[in-house]
């Protein structure tokens, strides 16, 4: 299968989240992972929106997906700030602190790069390509 990448941009606010599930969904439409993908990329986006200056007035965040035979990569650059992306340990609190978890489950591997000016953090997931699923 030839790789394909594809990227969009949000207005980050709460109600880009869902804009961000749509465009994974819509992308990824024949994809068994489509439903792992939708929940990383918005864990992702969330936290953008929440704990990076992408939550500030006039704050964006790019979405970007890009697969590559039985791999699909999907990552989300937020405008940066003063925390970083780090997996809490476990039990910090019922609902908080689970996001960051939760994507390293459900990705084959996960990470973070750049700095207080912009980060990328970013999830590999290993899956059946869209092709192999219409046989
Ligand atoms: N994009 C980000 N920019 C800055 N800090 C982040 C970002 N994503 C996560 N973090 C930090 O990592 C912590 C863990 O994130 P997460 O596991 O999603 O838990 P939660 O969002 O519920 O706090 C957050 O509390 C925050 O401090
Ligand atoms: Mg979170």
């Amino acid at each position: 299968m030839s790789p394909s990448r594809i990227s969009r941009t949000f207005l980050g606010s709460p109600a880009s989240i869902t804009e961000a599930r749509r465009f994974i969904t819509a992308f990824l439409r024949n994809w068994p992972c489509v439903d792992d993908a939708e929940l990383i990329v918005s864990e992702l986006a969330t936290n953008a929106v929440r704990h990076s200056d992408s939550g500030r007035f006039g704050g964006r965040f790019t979405v970007s997906i890009e697969t590559r035979n039985s791999w699909l990569w999907l990552s989300v650059l937020d405008e940066g700030g003063p925390r970083s992306p780090r997996a809490l340990p476990p039990l910090t609190s019922a609902e908080n602190g689970r996001g960051l978890m939760l994507v390293g489950e459900l990705s084959a591997a996960w990470g973070v790069t750049g700095d207080d000016k912009g980060r990328i953090v970013w999830a590999v997931l290993k899956t059946l390509p869209e092709a192999a699923t219409r046989r």
